[in-house]
Parts: structure tokens; C-alpha cells; sequence
């Protein structure tokens, strides 16, 4: 086991059960006796409230701002002190984040210029890359039907087109970012919670 701690992201679309992987994945560590820290994007640092306003449409921002205001949001979250992921990751923490920049490439890289939406994310010195990403695939209309099961109002990209469009994307951004050498894995979401988190826990080993 090396001191310090493991960077894992989980990825998906919206309503793909993110938190609740991240969850049992927190749990299944902490059973092997390690240190967790739970984290998401977008944040709940001053940049990531003003993803969230944006977000449900109150306060309206263009395409390319949203991209400009995650990678923002993206580079707190790595070097803030406290909570930040260096920080936590150099104390022997492992970090596990809902989200990241895979998510901005498959939204702002559908509706802005992906290579600007990739570059500005890979290449910047303050956002590191993850040791590992779990992608939990499921097909929209399935995630849409468990957003709406738990929720009364829907966020600007939670609709049948946009979670199409995205869900596309992001198969693509795994091919794209497989190929820079990263290590992602696309796991079927579309089953029990608790088969999900065992198929998790063997790929997390076989990396800690
Ligand atoms: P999140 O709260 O994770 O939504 P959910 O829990 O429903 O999956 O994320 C909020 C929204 O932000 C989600 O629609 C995806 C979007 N998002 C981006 O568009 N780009 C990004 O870089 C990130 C991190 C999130």
C-alpha cells in the first residue's frame, strides 16, 4: 500500500446511482482499515454554489461559461487547503469524488468545442488526473424515470435529448482518455445496487 491516498472518480448521467456507489465504494475501503474522504463536483465551495445557481436556471449562464466556471470550480477542489484533493491525498487519504472532468468533456464538450473543453481541463497544472474512474452506464430514458421517482423539479440537462447526446459523449470521452493511458471502467448501472458495489470493489483493488 503506498502513503499516499488513492484519487477515484465515479461518472455517469445524471440519475445513474452515483451516490450511492460512492457510498458503499466508501464503505468497502474503510472495512480495509483506510481513511475516506467523500467529495463532488460541483462543489460546495463559492465556485461550485455558483454552478449550482446556474445549474437550476436562476441565474442563466452561456455554454462556454458553464465550461470556464467547472474548471474554476475543478481547480479549488484540488488545491483548497483544507478540503482540497492534494491536500487529503498527500495525508495518506483516499479521495472519492461524484464527478469530474470527464463530466464537463461529455456536457460542455457537446455543446461547446470539445478539444477547448479538453485542453483546458487536462492540461492545466492545478487539476490533476485520477488513478482510476468508474463509469456507471445507463441508458436515459431509466435514468430520467429514477430522477423523476425521487424529485420534483428537473435541472437544465436533465431531459431525454440532452442526457442522449451526453451519454454518447461520454462512451466517447472514455475511448479518448483510454487512449492518454488513463484508466477508466464502464460498469452496467442497470442492475442491483449491491452487484454494482462488488464488481467496484474488485476493480478498486486491484489498484490500492
Ligand atoms: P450532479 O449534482 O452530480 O447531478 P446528479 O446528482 O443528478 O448526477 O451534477 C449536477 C449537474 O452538473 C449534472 O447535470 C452534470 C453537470 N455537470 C456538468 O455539466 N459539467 C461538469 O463538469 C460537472 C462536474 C457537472
Amino acid at each position: 500500500m503506498s502513503a499516499k491516498g488513492i484519487f477515484i472518480v465515479f461518472e455517469g448521467i445524471d440519475g445513474a446511482g452515483k451516490t450511492t456507489q460512492v457510498d458503499l465504494l466508501a464503505q468497502n475501503l474503510a472495512s480495509l482499515g483506510r481513511e475516506v474522504s467523500l467529495s463532488a463536483e460541483p462543489t460546495t465551495l463559492a465556485t461550485g454554489k455558483a454552478i449550482r445557481r446556474a445549474l437550476s436556471g436562476e441565474e442563466k449562464k452561456s455554454e462556454c461559461e458553464m465550461a470556464a466556471m467547472f474548471v474554476l470550480d475543478r481547480i479549488a477542489h484540488n488545491i483548497n487547503s483544507e478540503t482540497g484533493i492534494r491536500a487529503l491525498t498527500e495525508r495518506g487519504i483516499d479521495v472519492i469524488s461524484d464527478r469530474y472532468y470527464y463530466s464537463s468533456l461529455a456536457y460542455q464538450g457537446t455543446a461547446t468545442d470539445y478539444e477547448w473543453v479538453k485542453t483546458m481541463n487536462i492540461n492545466s497544472p492545478e487539476i490533476r488526473r485520477p488513478d482510476l474512474c468508474i463509469y456507471l452506464d445507463l441508458l436515459p430514458e431509466e435514468s430520467l424515470e429514477r430522477i423523476s421517482r425521487g424529485r420534483e423539479s428537473l435541472e437544465i440537462y436533465e431531459n431525454l435529448e440532452k442526457l442522449t447526446a451526453v451519454r454518447a459523449k461520454f462512451l466517447s470521452v472514455v475511448e479518448d482518455l483510454r487512449r492518454d493511458g488513463e484508466s477508466i471502467y464502464v460498469v452496467n448501472a442497470a442492475r442491483a445496487a449491491e452487484d454494482i458495489a462488488k464488481e467496484i470493489f474488485e476493480i478498486v483493488k486491484k489498484h490500492i
